[in-house]
């Protein structure tokens, strides 16, 4: 199938208005077949973010390009070939790679393309069926300009011949990506980062983020739950893994967000383990830090369980003064106040509640990370940490205690989303407190429990 650009004339008659290419309906797949599509779009949100997107430059042109294909000739792998960009799919909510998304903001007129590869039998054969420019692709996107990607670079040598203003793009990705770019600031276009202003956006979600946010949770929350059902002393953390990365594809979860840690006895203690080999022994407490990637979301949500299913007083005791701590933070979750006021109100719950439990000091020399960070289409999500809180955020609260010298590492990770009213738990249906934990490993099959 080809694509027809009209003539250049028309181009001069209405300098402002890109054409559509002409694509024969008959000939196009319908799109619920067209595998490499991915869901549905939620245009309605996506179309608000473009044009928030677009209220902010204000005067200039704004091109974001899809992610590419991954080579497994020359990376490995780990899930499939391909993820979209997150500000990509933020503004499209498209999975197709290769594409560029252009927004032109002038006085009084705005214009918002689709620029797709055009459609190639040959290469299909490998891939599976593509997103190519015509009325598919605008019934998904609902965006209605949908043009081959050929003519992006003409298209913007256009845009600043007529002055259009600055661009605003990615100034990040592969080498080939580079190059435009690099083309693009010797033909005199003055290339900017759209990246500050996305961030900003992107740190609060909308209801459209929030859903798939929330699925991400669900599906972690049950990783967890079967986590805590089969554990026993004699596993191999590598079996706890398969437990739970099984159970997130089961629930349709599309990758893990992050390496998923399963840390056991001395393990407990590394804070980003994720080799995943030991064998679990009797005693331990494993700490298990999880997150499941759904709709390009990502869960990030870690419980600390007793191998055997009881935890010892001294587990308990640890673990309780962390309990403490992440709910004082949670309690002092409400629009207004900074992660670092969070950060400090756990340290002085930790600090005046934790009596002799880690000897002279308090408990908090133990307590070596910040206690929290943005949550999104990332783990550690895009945005600015000296934000006020505003109702939409979403952010983990994580406190930790690990004392190398006892193989004990407590971590009790939950995701928040900050409302008017202060905090709402969205992974709070998983159980948290020791007795619940005790309570849901003893419905599980290991051990005899
Ligand atoms: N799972 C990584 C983190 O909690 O930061
Ligand atoms: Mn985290
Ligand atoms: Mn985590």
């Amino acid at each position: 199938m080809r694509c027809q650009i009209k003539s250049n004339m028309l181009f001069l008659i209405l300098p402002f208005i890109m054409l559509v290419h002409v694509v024969p309906a008959s000939a196009q797949t319908p799109m619920s077949v067209l595998p490499g599509a991915g869901r549905p779009v939620a245009i309605g949100a996506t179309s608000a973010r473009r044009s928030h997107l677009m209220d902010r430059i204000g005067r200039g042109v704004i091109a974001v390009p899809a992610a590419g294909m991954r080579d497994i000739e020359v990376i490995v792998v780990q899930d499939n070939d391909f993820r979209q960009d997150d500000y990509f799919f933020y503004l499209t909510g498209l999975e197709t790679p290769d594409a560029w998304l252009v927004m032109a903001v002038g006085e009084d007129e705005r214009q918002t393309i689709l620029f797709l590869p055009e459609r190639n039998p040959d290469r299909e054969h490998w891939t599976g069926i593509r997103l190519g420019p015509g009325p598919d692709a605008a019934s998904l996107s609902g965006i209605d300009e949908t043009v081959v990607l050929d003519s992006l670079d003409a298209y913007l040598r256009r845009l600043r011949r007529a002055n259009r203003g600055p661009l605003y793009t990615l100034l990040y990705g592969p080498a080939e990506r580079h190059d435009r770019i690099a083309d693009w600031v010797f033909a005199g276009i003055d290339v900017r980062n759209v990246t500050p202003v996305l961030d900003s956006m992107r740190v609060v979600k909308d209801e459209a983020e929030l859903q798939s946010l929330r699925r991400a949770i669900e599906i972690t929350m049950d990783g967890h739950r079967a986590a805590m059902r089969s554990i026993a002393a004699g596993l191999y953390e590598y079996q706890l893994e398969a437990t739970i990365e099984y159970t997130f594809r089961s629930l349709g979860a599309d990758r893990v967000g992050f390496p998923s840690i399963v840390g056991s006895g001395p393990n407990s203690t590394t804070l980003h383990y994720d080799v995943n080999r030991r064998r679990i022994e009797e005693g331990d407490l494993v700490v298990l830090d999880i997150g499941a990637e759904y709709g390009q979301y990502t869960a990030d949500i870690t419980r600390t369980i007793p191998a055997s299913g009881r935890f010892t007083d001294r587990q308990k005791a640890i673990y309780d003064i962390v309990l403490g701590t992440q709910q004082a933070a949670i309690d002092a979750v409400r629009p207004g106040v900074t992660v670092r006021e969070l950060n400090q109100v756990s340290r002085s719950y930790m600090e005046e509640n934790s009596g002799s439990l880690c000897g002279e000091e308090s408990c908090s020399r133990y307590y070596t990370t910040g206690l929290s960070h943005w949550l999104g289409m990332r783990v550690h999500d895009v945005g600015d940490y000296s934000m006020p809180l505003e109702p939409g955020m979403v952010l983990t609260i994580e406190p930790g205690i690990y004392i190398q010298e006892e193989e004990l590492g407590v971590r009790i990770e939950d995701d928040v989303l900050v409302t008017e009213h202060g905090a709402v738990v969205l992974s709070g249906a998983l159980p948290r407190a020791t007795e619940e934990i005790e309570a849901l490993m003893a419905t599980g099959s290991a051990s005899g429990r």
